[in-house]
């Protein structure tokens, strides 16, 4: 069906989970700019280490009657029935996760509590709302695909292969918004994207974490030999597919959203450190390329990710706007400009903050 004819879906109260992390952040910040949109915005998160409310600060002083922020676990079942209730939610966009592969290997307990009871408790009082509720979408990730050799690519049917906790919890949670749509009708949509960078991704993922020690003079480590590939998004992209999936997707599908930018680790490791070398020469004038360091490879480390969006583009007419080298150059710029952001986060300034604000 062409887009043109597909009617538009729309909200009043949007619940959005996470949304002081990487992705969830960008994406209120997105809508709320976004003149299709002038409904509220809930954003319901437990603030984990990974969750800055300092991402949204301008945010929430500039749309205070828009964008209401509420700090709660989605493991609490009664603690969300009643912001579902006083705040009539119609509608759910759901990023709220714990998010790092590596952190899964090391500890995979809250990966297993909030990525699937988590989700669970999400639909159920979704479920509840009955008629009134409009949407669940459900963000995941190509990584329950498994993992690809050196040819071919992820599609909407490929079967699910997930190879650490952080890709089985998700796979979990993917299922169960299936089941509840398949089972109770509950109008669902669900999307698996590729890796995402860009402003605000906290630096333990590869890209914000090479920035910040290549600037420092640090050792840039990479996992066995380099050569995984990942398929890279600059966030605002994704953020878009999100918002037109949610708003003219159909119900009950799935749709894979891709950056078309595959990369070998190396290859973007020598990136960062040849556009720094550019724009901020080092100190002591040496190539930061001199601090590559191969290290022991991640147990488990998926190969290759490559996705095929086509779907997505050809039904709802979505393509990433963002090449890799242009999203990189911006990412490695928004870095370079927020120190006072990096420093809250590596000196736990915004914890005491939260603690301070939040108990
Ligand atoms: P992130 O780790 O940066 O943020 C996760 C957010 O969820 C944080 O604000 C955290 O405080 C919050 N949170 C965690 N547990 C919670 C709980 N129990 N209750 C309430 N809030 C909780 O993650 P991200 O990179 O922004 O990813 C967001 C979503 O997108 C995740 O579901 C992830 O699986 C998916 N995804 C991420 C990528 C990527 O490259 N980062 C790619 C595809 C899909
Ligand atoms: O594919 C989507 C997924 O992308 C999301 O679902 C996850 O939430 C997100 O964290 C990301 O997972 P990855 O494991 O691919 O991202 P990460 O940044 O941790 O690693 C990217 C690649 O870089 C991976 O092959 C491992 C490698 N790596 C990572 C780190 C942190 C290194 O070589 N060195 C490092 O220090």
């Amino acid at each position: 069906m062409n887009i043109k004819n597909k009617s538009k879906i729309e909200f009043k109260n949007l619940l959005v989970t996470g949304g002081c992390g990487f992705i969830g952040s960008n994406f209120i910040r997105y809508l709320i700019n976004n003149k299709n949109y002038s409904g509220k915005i809930i954003n319901v998160d437990c603030l984990t280490y990974a969750g800055n409310p300092e991402n949204l600060a301008d945010i929430a002083a500039d749309y205070s009657s828009r964008y209401i922020f509420q700090k709660v676990n989605i493991c609490d079942l009664k603690k969300l029935e009643k912001i579902f209730s006083k705040y009539d939610i119609d509608a759910v966009c759901h990023f709220a996760a714990e998010s790092h592969v590596d952190r899964s290997i090391k500890a995979p307990g809250n990966f297993i509590q909030t990525n699937i009871i988590g989700t669970f408790n999400l639909l159920e009082v979704s479920k509840a709302r009955g008629d009134e509720f409009r949407l669940f979408h459900h963000v995941s990730t190509d990584e329950v695909y498994g993992s690809l050799g050196a040819k071919g690519f992820f599609r909407e049917n490929t079967p699910y292969r997930p190879n650490s906790p952080y890709s089985a919890s998700k796979a979990a949670s993917d299922h169960l918004v299936r089941a509840y749509c398949k089972t109770f009708s509950l109008p669902v949509t669900i999307s698996n994207c590729s890796n995402n960078y860009g402003p605000y991704q906290f630096p333990e993922k590869l890209i914000p974490l090479i920035i910040l020690n290549a600037l420092e003079g640090k050792p840039l480590p990479v996992y066995g030999d380099g050569k995984n590939v990942r398929d890279w998004l600059y966030v605002e992209d994704h953020c878009e597919a999100i918002w037109r999936i949610m708003t003219t997707g159909d119900k009950g599908e799935t749709y894979n959203i891709g950056g078309n930018a595959e990369m070998e680790n190396i290859l973007i490791v020598q990136m960062i450190c040849d556009i720094l070398d550019e724009i901020k020469p080092a100190g002591n004038g040496r190539p930061r390329r001199n601090l590559i360091a191969f290290v022991k490879d991640r147990p488990g480390h998926d190969r290759r990710y490559a996705i095929d969006f086509s779907k997505l583009k050809k039904e709802l007419n979505w393509s990433p706007k963002e090449s890799f080298d242009s999203g990189l150059r911006k990412t490695i710029n928004w870095y370079l400009h927020h120190k006072k952001w990096i420093k809250n986060i590596k000196n736990g300034t915004y914890l005491k903050w939260i603690k301070e604000q939040y108990g």
